[in-house]
């Protein structure tokens, strides 16, 4: 990581977290963050129909407005999903609503969607999909997704949904329905199978024309409900899923003042547990589904954990607001470690060894 970045991200540690978060954006957009070069030939991806670079994105919540999607793939990440973003823009939850539970190397926030709706994310997606992807100093070009979501007052699911994939199904390269946010009430009860299924369907018919769809799932789904869930998504004839978003449960030893919170808990004691649901969600796909797998990763150990135990790709965000931009660099050197440690030449060799 360059000084800057290092300087940067000391700041960072000390600000409210919200306020960090702002400053990160703001850096981005003003191009810090050194360049990522070429990434190694083993990491890469091909899935949905799509080729990413390596495998580590940056999950959705931390570029809710489409407005650092260039700068995160030039510090170099595999794809960058941006949103989650509502059809009207909201202010979300009142602050304090973003803990860092530093002892616990964990975060826990409640932000409720706040987000400058789709009309703004939309207009900043065209640009970026017109703009030339080198050559502008932007960076390179990377699958990029949204992630969409439902206001809080006066959603309607089977509506909204397909509206929204209606707005972005030109500028992105994947769309993820975000059906997990413990913030949003009501939000979980639409990974209910019919309901699921109907808000797929209604998508399919809508939209037949639209690019890979995924549908982001929560941790807290119990071992017997996962199973009607992932054959709605598979017969409302979506791609893939997401495993997981954050987990409304407080895993036994968590160590920081802010703990009792309410909302959701991301970062390393998620890790078992999402680690679980994509072990089970792996079983029930059997192949079926492209599995992005996301919380608690850390290490490269982590990532090639995650891939043999089914995933396709994985995403990261809280162990990123810990370490800063560097992260990336680090866990696609630990990841090539990782794989030849274990007798590995390519991520394509280690899916589903576990
Ligand atoms: C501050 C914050 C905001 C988030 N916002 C969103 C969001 O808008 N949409 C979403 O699908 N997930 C959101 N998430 C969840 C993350 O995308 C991710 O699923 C979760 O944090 C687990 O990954 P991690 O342990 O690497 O942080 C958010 C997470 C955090 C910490």
């Amino acid at each position: 990581m360059d000084i800057v970045s290092k300087m940067l991200m000391k700041l960072v540690r000390r600000l409210d977290p919200e306020d960090a978060h702002r400053l990160a954006l703001n850096a981005l957009m003003l191009g810090l963050g050194s360049g990522a070069g070429q990434d190694d030939p083993a990491l890469s991806v091909r899935t949905m129909g799509l080729r990413f670079p390596n495998p580590i994105g940056i999950a959705a919540g931390f570029d809710k407005n489409a407005q650092v999607i260039r700068p995160l793939a030039r510090i170099g990440f595999g794809f960058v999903e941006a949103g989650t973003v509502t059809p009207l823009a909201q202010e979300g939850n009142p602050r304090p609503r973003l803990f860092r539970l530093t002892e616990d190397r964990a975060i826990i926030n409640r932000m409720g969607f706040n987000n400058q709706g789709i009309d703004r994310f939309t207009v900043r997606m065209a640009r970026l999909h017109r703009l030339p992807a080198k050559g502008n100093g932007t960076g390179a070009r990377v699958p990029v997704g949204a992630n969409l979501g439902i206001n809080k007052n006066g959603a309607d699911p089977e509506r909204d949904y397909p509206r929204l994939v209606g707005r972005v199904k030109h500028y992105v390269d994947y769309i993820v329905l975000n059906l997990s946010s413990p913030n949003t009430p009501g939000l979980r009860d639409l990974q209910q199978a019919d309901r699921l299924k109907a808000i797929l369907e209604a998508i399919g018919e809508a939209h037949p024309d639209r690019p890979p769809l995924l549908v982001k799932l929560a941790p807290d789904l119990a071992r017997d409900d996962l199973e009607p869930v992932i054959e709605a998504v598979i017969a409302g004839g979506a791609q893939g899923v997401t495993v997981t978003n954050t987990t409304i449960s407080r895993p036994d030893g968590l160590r920081s003042p802010h703990a009792a919170e309410a909302g959701g808990l991301s970062g390393r004691p998620l890790r078992p547990l999402a680690t679980a649901v994509l072990r089970d969600v792996a079983q029930i796909a059997a192949g079926r589904l492209t599995l992005v797998a996301c919380g608690g990763i850390e290490t490269g150990a982590d990532i090639v954990d995650r891939v043999r135990a089914g995933a396709d790709l994985v995403q990261i965000y809280s162990a990123f607001a810990y370490e800063g931009p560097g992260i990336v660099r680090r866990l696609k050197r630990e990841t090539v470690r990782a794989l030849n440690a274990e007798g590995f030449e390519t991520l394509a060799d280690a899916k589903g060894s576990a």
